[in-house]
């Protein structure tokens, strides 16, 4: 495979258990309604709620048990040539736990953080703030891979530029197809 498609197809495999975890809040949201409490417990910051309502305990443990979940789907794939050639991790040389844990937690780390810049700039739960609602899972969980994995700084810098430029294609395309109504 032509190697800039492939540093490209690696960079997109790595995080797609972050991915995964990005969504795993909002597939999860009906269920487990117990655990749907705010991870900053309702409280304030220089009179603005630290995270806000949106960012729940459900959220954070869905996320990161969904990441774990598709890392152990990565190590079973990892036997197959395709998978191999793809992967910039020896998925049979780490703890699945602790990769997915890694992943899903540094996801929704990333998500966290921008919310928490995003009440301080006064949005509210649920406004948009392209491109970090988008992005924020990709930074979050890349940068705890770079430092934990050994991977080099160039990997984080391709990640970003990769997620980024397949969230406006995968956008363009929704909008072109009018299955979504927004433009970004
Ligand atoms: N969610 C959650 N717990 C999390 C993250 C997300 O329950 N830790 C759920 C919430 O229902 C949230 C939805 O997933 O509304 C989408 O998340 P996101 O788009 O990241 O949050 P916003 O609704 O935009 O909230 P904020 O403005 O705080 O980023
Ligand atoms: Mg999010």
């Amino acid at each position: 495979m032509n190697s800039i498609l492939l540093r490209i197809i690696e960079s997109i495999y790595v995080l797609i258990p972050a991915g995964f975890a990005n969504m795993a809040p909002v597939l999860f949201g009906k269920f487990f309604s117990f655990l749907a409490k705010p991870i900053d417990f309702g409280r304030f910051y220089k009179g603005t709620r630290i995270l806000g309502d949106h960012k729940t305990w459900r959220g954070l443990i869905f996320g990161i048990l969904t990441a774990i979940g598709i890392v152990a789907i990565q190590r079973f794939l990892y036997y197959h040539d395709f998978f191999y050639g793809i992967s910039v991790i020896n998925y049979t040389k780490i703890s699945v736990i602790s990769l997915g844990f890694l992943l899903g937690f540094g996801a929704l780390f990333g998500d966290m953080v921008k919310s928490f810049l995003k009440r301080r700039i006064g949005l509210k739960p649920g406004k948009d703030w392209w491109p970090f609602d988008q992005m924020d899972w990709v930074f979050g969980s890349s940068v705890f891979l770079v430092l934990v994995y050994d991977l080099s700084f160039r990997n984080f810098l391709v990640s970003i530029a990769v997620y980024f430029v397949l969230h406006i294609i995968v956008k363009e395309l929704g909008y072109f197809l009018k299955l979504d109504k927004k433009h970004h």
